[in-house]
């Protein structure tokens, strides 16, 4: 049923269902006009136009009511009871909405092959973590240990890594830096070392860029896909990460600005470890060291992310350690989407 606003003698508007003569002017394809028809059988009813503010938002709620997909209509439900909320607690003005508007443009159009400015104002605003943890819960042995949780997956993963042998150093080209041996065991929900599992890991450079930020670097460096052997273990070599900035040439860093909040994340690797008949585990493992671990801008930090990147010397060179365990959980792997290309 299509509907028109009328007013009455007294001002007041009505919406009240239009004529036949007058539909074809309200339609604009096809689509529409079979909606129209299907609802037709239903009976018609006038309904007072909101008056308030506040008597919006049930108009808006009955009007998706209908919304056969059952999680799109709860979701759509919710999300829309908690933006009128928030409009009228907030009493946005309209210069305020139209700059509101202008971000959600703008971070759309910030979004391309080396970035995607959409996930980066998620992160700040910590709704990916948030995400992340509550679809991620530590499996029962995990708890009260130092073992990997998941941790969001950011906007620098690219599919297909190079593989590599165990061992092998994903430093390629003249990335210079502190070397850094990394290697651990990834286990099953029963604490079972799990062989064939897939440990693709990625980092940004020693000056803190990713390989596709950085036209000095080679294609896929610092990347690299690794398989467990029988005893479940990876091991692998690179250079120590840097912190970096998140980028801050778009929306996103302006909003930062006007936050006065500093961009810069604390050194890192990130992790994605997989296995047949288990989930998918995205995570990250932060140097216990790095400056800014407690200021993270995108809130990636938690306890059980963090690393002891221990510093020895090796004939006469000083070189970072770290060994990090993965434990997965049973179910479907799915895999990501890419945020990059
Ligand atoms: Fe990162």
């Amino acid at each position: 049923m299509l509907v028109q606003a009328l007013a009455d003698a007294s001002g007041a508007l009505w919406l009240a269902p239009i004529d036949a003569s007058q539909r074809q002017s309200y339609i604009g394809c096809n689509r529409l006009q079979a909606a129209c028809d299907e609802r037709e059988t239903e009976p018609m009813t006038s309904t007072l136009l909101p008056t308030t503010p506040e008597s919006l938002l049930p108009l808006v709620l009955q009007a998706m009511s209908r919304t056969p997909d059952a999680r799109l209509r709860q979701l759509m439900a919710a999300l829309t009871t908690h933006l009128h909320q928030f409009v009228l607690e907030t009493r946005v003005t309209e210069a305020e909405f139209e700059r509101a508007v202008a971000f959600l443009v703008g971070i759309g159009q910030a979004t391309g092959e080396t970035k995607n400015e959409v996930i980066l104002a998620s992160d700040l605003l910590g709704v990916s973590t948030l995400v992340a943890m509550l679809n991620n819960p530590p499996s029962p042995n995990q708890i009260g240990t130092s073992e990997s949780h998941a941790a969001l997956l950011g906007p620098f993963w690219r599919q297909h890594a190079p593989r590599c042998a165990a061992g092998d150093n994903i430093a390629r080209g003249d990335t210079a830096g502190t070397p850094l041996d990394v290697n651990g065991t990834v286990y099953d929900a029963a604490g079972q070392p799990l062989a064939g599992a897939l440990v693709d890991v990625w980092q940004a450079s020693p000056v803190g860029l990713y390989e596709n930020q950085d036209e000095s670097q080679p294609d896929m460096n610092l990347r690299g896909c690794f398989t467990t052997d029988a005893q479940g273990r990876y091991r692998l070599r690179s250079v120590h990460p840097a912190g970096y900035p998140v980028p801050t040439d778009g929306p996103c860093g302006e909003l930062l600005q006007a936050q006065l909040r500093h961009p810069y994340r604390p050194a890192h690797l990130h992790f994605m470890v997989s296995a047949p008949g288990h989930r998918v585990l995205i995570t990250q493992v932060f140097a216990d060291d790095a400056e800014t671990l407690h200021s993270d801008p995108v809130f990636g930090v938690t306890a059980p992310l963090v690393g002891h990147f221990e510093r020895v010397q090796r004939d006469g060179q000083e070189l970072a350690l770290l060994t990090h365990d993965f434990h997965l959980l049973p179910g479907e792997p799915v895999f990501p989407h890419p945020p990059i290309p």
